[in-house]
């Protein structure tokens, strides 16, 4: 069984999807831990609900807005939990240096849209859903992916395509492609890499 830690920063909705999945599509990791870069994350109620140990980790109050120290402390956090696989589930900051290192491909991220379209620098929460109907497009989705150094770069695990209807706004083509697509890949994905070795 291996020891997942989740990174939030916000609703949480896809942590309660792997919290939901736990027994049943997600059979070969447990999650052990949740870890936020924000202290009034909704996500940090949840995991509670579900008795999973909690930790806030800010980069500006905790860290002095240092990206090294902010990745080292989670890094510490995570080592301290004796995680094998991290996942981000609306994780919103962006971290380098000793977390990707020491979690080279042991880090997963749900991205909503499908990668390469509306994703890199900045394309995060409602954006990536902005720019779909800014362009124009018919089909967007969600991207399971593992994290490098690149952001939304690393390979790509699974995706799921969802139809834009007409009249969409952004807020309701995000709520479609979450329910229709992050939360019913997210964990069947996170189940492939615990169940790989
Ligand atoms: C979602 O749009 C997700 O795709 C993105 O962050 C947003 C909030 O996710 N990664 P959650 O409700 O906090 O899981």
């Amino acid at each position: 069984m291996k020891r997942i830690g989740v990174l939030i920063s916000g609703g949480g909705t896809n942590l309660q999807a792997l919290i939901d999945a736990q027994g049943s599509v997600l059979k070969s990791g447990k999650i052990v831990c949740v870890c936020s870069n924000s202290a009034n994350a909704y996500g940090l109620e949840r995991a509670k609900k579900a008795d999973i140990p909690t930790k806030v980790i800010r980069k500006k109050a905790d860290c002095g807005g240092d990206i090294d120290e902010f990745s080292r402390q989670i890094c510490a956090y995570m080592k301290e939990m004796r995680v094998d696989i991290i996942v981000l589930a609306g994780f919103m900051a962006i971290f380098g240096g000793e977390l990707l290192k020491e979690y080279a491909d042991r880090i997963i991220n749900i991205h909503p849209s499908l990668i390469p379209s509306f994703c890199g620098e900045g394309m995060y929460g409602l954006k990536p859903h902005m720019a779909a109907l800014e362009y124009g497009v018919k089909v967007t989705g969600a991207t399971v992916h593992l994290v490098n150094e690149v952001v939304d770069g690393g390979r790509i695990l699974m995706q799921k395509a969802v139809y834009i209807e007409d009249g969409d706004t952004p807020e309701v083509l995000q709520k479609r492609v979450m329910e229709q697509a992050e939360w019913i890949i997210l964990p069947q994905a996170v189940e492939m890499v615990c169940s790989a070795d």
